[in-house]
């Protein structure tokens, strides 16, 4: 791929702080990074010229995955720009804490950056922004294997059979609303987030042009970042201090964001795959996972469908004439 442009949501702190970095090293052009309010995205903007000394454009831009027509601004201010994105990074992301968040749409914390993530990817698609090799990677993380201590996951068709008639849709809808009748849990919450991120990455796939390409991407374990910080104490003084005194359990925000770059030259042939570190690993080389839940189909197109609905907006692959933003149709809070 030419080193061209790249977006990377997040940017702020952490992985997507560092893989911007990393990008600028690789010789891309420039790397469009991202905040939830302009003045932050500004403020990485401008440490990452000064850390970097590259002759690389970091543009910042503003965006909010929890509001819809923040997600809105920023796709119009892309359209102005008017240049199509060669890496589409959607890093951002956050382990929810004790107490139940929803944002004004009513979406859980940790699974509102895949609303706003899908809007935003949906939008650059139809407004053809992305360019015909694109590559999008997302972040993912190893609790959607299910075999992570602490972070359990959600039988998605025994919900759907106990309390949605069979329909998967509506099972995956409950849990990006938290509710009706999903007991809040933490940590089951952003588990489940990452397994939803999986299984939509598998639809994406399936519907993008040729060229294109996307991926799920765990970093890996990285506690030096501030994914954290509305955890509760059995992560952070239990889990994650055990982790760090276990060799090969940890790495450095660099290493974790290396993977990201590592996936944006992988081929179509992989496309629509997770990428995690190896079964019961936090480190290490990433590899394809293999998990049957990983690849139900059903429950694939079934958490399309479902972000699709509460997101508002839905792909449709057809290149308009000329550059546009597609309205988000649905949203409250925005
Ligand atoms: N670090 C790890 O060990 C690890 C392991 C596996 C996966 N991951 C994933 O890696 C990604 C990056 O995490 P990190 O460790 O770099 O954490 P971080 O230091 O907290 O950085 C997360 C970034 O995402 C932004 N963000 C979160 N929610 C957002 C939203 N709704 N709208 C807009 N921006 C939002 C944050 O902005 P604000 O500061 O404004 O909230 C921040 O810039 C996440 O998706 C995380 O789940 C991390």
């Amino acid at each position: 791929m030419e080193h061209s442009i790249a977006l990377v949501t997040g940017a702020t702190s952490g992985l997507g702080h560092a893989a911007a970095r990393l990008l600028a090293a690789e010789g891309w052009h420039e790397i469009i990074v991202t905040g939830r309010a302009l003045a932050g995205a500004q403020q990485a903007a401008a440490q990452l010229a000064a850390e970097t000394k590259a002759k690389v454009i970091f543009t910042p831009l503003a965006l909010d995955l929890d509001k819809p027509s923040s997600v809105q601004s920023a796709l119009a201010e892309l359209v102005k720009q008017g240049r199509p994105i060669d890496f589409l990074l959607l890093n951002a992301g956050m382990v929810p804490g004790k107490k139940r968040m929803l944002t004004a749409a009513g979406v859980e914390a940790s699974q509102a950056p895949l609303i706003g993530h899908h809007q935003l990817t949906v939008g650059l698609l139809s407004a053809n922004l992305l360019s015909p090799n694109a590559r999008i990677v997302i972040a993912g993380a190893e609790p959607a294997r299910g075999d992570v201590p602490m972070f359990s996951l959600t039988d998605v068709t025994a919900l759907a059979a106990k309390r949605h008639q069979g329909n998967r849709t509506a099972a995956i809808e409950a849990l990006l609303h938290n509710g009706p009748n999903v007991k809040y849990q933490a940590n089951r919450a952003y588990a489940d987030a990452k397994l939803i991120i999986a299984w939509w990455v598998a639809a994406l796939a399936r519907r993008l042009p040729s060229g294109m390409a996307v991926y799920a991407v765990s970093p890996g374990a990285a506690t030096d970042t501030k994914v954290v910080r509305n955890a509760g104490w059995a992560l952070k003084l239990l889990f994650i201090p055990i982790a760090k005194l276990i060799p090969g359990m940890d790495q450095t925000p660099e290493t974790a964001a290396r993977r990201y770059i590592q996936a944006s030259g992988f081929g179509t042939d992989v496309s629509g795959q997770f990428f995690a570190s190896a079964p019961k690993k936090f480190s290490g080389p990433i590899e394809s996972m293999r998990h049957p839940h990983l690849h139900d189909r059903t429950n694939q197109e079934a958490a399309w469908q479902a972000v699709v609905k509460v997101s508002g907006v839905d792909f449709v692959p057809v290149k308009p004439a000329s550059p546009s933003v597609p309205p988000i149709t649905k949203g409250p809070g925005g």
